[in-house]
């Protein structure tokens, strides 16, 4: 078994077709924003404080009133079938394996909302996007609230898809097998069509009210990164944020995630949880993340490199690498629970100018 999660993503390029390779690993523009957020992580130190006599550092969280095993869940990734034919109902078997915390379906997931419920012994959430047809996203939200998920990831940072110029440059398209299960028949065939008129490009913030209307499930928003759309989104009544640039996809050229993190968490306040993605790729970026102000974490591009490795044993060996990093880290540093992960814990070198 690999030691890393850079392990196992090096294993699943060796596995993946280099097109498919770009799809999954490549940001927007230059790139600029995708750099960013695992260099942030690597100017974070750690202070630990020792002699505290931590044999079993204790990693539950609890997040909107349910408790995970571990501050990490999945973010919302679209196409697991690229990486491995049985797709996402892998991802949830895998996450189950090694730990009971929520998987985030996309929008564009390629098994149906309903297998996935009759196999998830893991919490499932919905991430939504807004279409031009709400139509076609209330019925998303009615068929996933129908099958048991138990939230809502409404993804405001995506109006249109950024330029991907490693997708542009190969043409790339969907393998055959790999569909959006849960528009089929809405016509959504490719990537390069969301952008052009699946996506609501006037979609404003009256979408958190109309979302409300339409489901009773807790609503957080994804793509957050400034204090400001912070107490924006606390105002609209939103019931958690999460801090992200989509994987450094979407807009080229804004900050990473950790570093616009303190800001996201002073703005909210404690009002509402607080989770953060980009960049998290070993256990100790998971105290940092904490440390810094978040509940919990999301890791999205390490899912697939599991599921192309090994399918739902890929998915299990990557939690259970970044969980062991993650007790390791927290025994040595000197932290009983999570809790402890405070700001205390870190300082964070000046970034290159
Ligand atoms: C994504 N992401 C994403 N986000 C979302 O809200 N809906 C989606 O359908 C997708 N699809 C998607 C596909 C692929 C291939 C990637 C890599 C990412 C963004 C995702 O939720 C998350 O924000 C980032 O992946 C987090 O960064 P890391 O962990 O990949 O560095």
């Amino acid at each position: 078994m690999e030691l890393t999660l850079d392990g196992i993503a090096w294993r699943a390029r060796e596995r993946l077709d280099p097109e498919v390779w770009d799809f999954i690993e490549g940001g927007a523009g230059e790139e600029r924003t995708l750099a960013a957020n695992t260099a942030a992580f690597d100017r974070v130190r750690l202070r630990p404080s020792v002699l505290r006599g931590v044999r079993h550092p204790e990693t539950v969280a609890k997040i909107l009133g349910r408790t995970w095993d571990a501050p990490v869940a999945v973010a919302p990734v679209a196409y697991h079938t690229l990486a491995h034919p049985e797709g996402e109902l892998a991802t949830v078997r895998g996450t189950a394996a090694a730990a009971k915390v929520p998987v985030v379906v996309s929008t564009f997931a390629s098994r149906t909302f309903e297998e996935l419920a009759a196999e998830a012994t893991v919490p499932l959430w919905l991430q939504v996007y807004c279409m031009r047809d709400r139509r076609v996203t209330a019925r998303l939200v009615e068929r996933a609230g129908n099958a048991g998920f138990e939230a809502l990831v409404l993804t405001v940072d995506t109006p249109h898809l950024g330029r991907r110029l490693r997708d542009l440059r190969n043409g790339f398209r969907l393998p055959a097998g790999t569909v959006p299960a849960n528009l089929e028949g809405d016509g959504f065939a490719e990537p390069s069509s969301h952008a052009r008129w699946a996506f609501d490009p006037d979609v404003d913030w009256s979408v958190v009210d109309w979302l409300r209307s339409v489901s009773p499930l807790p609503i957080l928003v994804k793509g957050i990164l400034t204090g400001a759309d912070a107490t924006r989104s606390v105002e609209a009544g939103v019931d958690g944020i999460v801090v992200s640039n989509h994987g450094g996809r979407q807009l080229d050229g804004v900050p990473a995630t950790l570093d616009v993190l303190p800001e996201v968490v002073a703005a909210a306040g404690g009002r509402v949880p607080i989770l953060v993605d980009g960049g998290v790729r070993r256990g100790r970026d998971v105290l940092a993340a904490l440390a810094l102000g978040a509940d919990a974490v999301l890791i999205g591009r390490p899912v697939l490199h599991g599921l192309a490795t090994g399918g739902a044993d890929g998915v299990k060996d990557v939690f259970t690498i970044l969980l062991d990093e993650l007790t390791d880290a927290m025994s040595l540093a000197g932290l009983r629970t999570i809790a402890d992960a405070g700001p205390q814990l870190v300082s964070q070198v000046p970034p290159d100018r």
